[in-house]
């Protein structure tokens, strides 16, 4: 695995990352998953790849709420395990599968799949070109697609911000909703359309801001160890955050499509 993969891997791995997200790993939380599978029009008929999974808590949700069968991929797996042992106390286990496998080069069949889904993951891709290409081969003609992302107006992005670890962070190399279109139409994806979801991202700045107290208080009462953890460092870096989102430097999109 490659240096960007591997800090993204490790990221979202962390012990101070997952007490600060919670186990869903994107903004909107899972009333953004609905959202998309209903303008999917997700069923009991579909089956749903999810490309980099995390802790497989979107899936799990699908396979309870709209009766499909799914299959999870992250290039995680510590992640993956965490999936696979919250799936395994769950009535619907069996419609639900997960596979170690890099979005760049899925470890799937081609045309196998009905629905291609991938929430604030594809701006952490490395090549997205070929990860595009990637969902367009597994999925069947007819087959629809969804992604939720970061937008990023790069040439606006301060340059504290452009580095691996906000590349993990889904920040130094998200593109615009354009950009994603354009990569996407290349791969052959037509009737793209977009709705912008970026009131969903004070809400979840709001929350990691709520939890980072929580754990600075904690850690102070040495009620929780969660190492090196420069607290100071973490409110600038989330006031600096905000302020990109109000000015619309940062932004929340979702995108979906079809193979014809
Ligand atoms: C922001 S998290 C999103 C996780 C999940 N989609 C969610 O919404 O909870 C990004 C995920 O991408 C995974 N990832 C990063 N690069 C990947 C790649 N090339 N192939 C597969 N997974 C990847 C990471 O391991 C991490 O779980």
């Amino acid at each position: 695995m490659d240096n960007t993969k591997c800090s993204c891997v490790n990221f979202y791995e962390n012990d101070m990352t997952q007490f600060l997200l919670g186990d869903v790993f994107h903004p909107g939380g899972l009333e953004l998953t609905a959202r998309m599978a209903r303008e999917l029009g997700l069923n009991e008929k579909d089956l749903v790849l999810d490309v980099a999974c995390g802790q497989g808590t979107t899936v799990n949700y699908l396979v309870q709420n709209f009766g499909c069968r799914a299959l999870g991929i992250d290039l995680s797996e510590a992640n993956l395990s965490t999936a696979r042992s919250k799936a395994a106390d769950q009535e619907t286990k069996d419609r639900l599968t997960f596979r170690a496998g890099d979005a760049e080069q899925l470890p799937v069949e081609d045309k196998t799949c009905s629905v291609v889904i991938s929430e604030c993951a594809f701006c952490t891709f490395s090549d997205k070109n070929t990860a595009a290409s990637e969902m367009f081969r597994v999925l069947r003609p007819g087959g629809r697609l969804g992604l939720s992302d970061m937008t990023v107006d790069q040439a606006r992005l301060p340059l504290e911000m452009q580095t691996l670890l906000f590349h993990a962070a889904c920040v130094a190399d998200a593109r615009t909703a354009g950009e994603y279109r354009e990569i996407l139409a290349r791969s052959g994806f037509k009737g793209l359309k977009e709705i912008d979801c970026s009131e969903t991202l004070l809400e979840l700045t709001g929350n990691i801001r709520k939890r980072l107290l929580m754990a600075e208080l904690a850690v102070k009462l040495k009620k929780m160890d969660l190492g090196e953890v420069d607290f100071e460092q973490g409110k600038k870096w989330l006031n600096m955050a905000e302020e990109l989102i109000r000015t619309q430097v940062i932004g929340y999109v979702m995108l979906t499509g079809f193979k014809d």
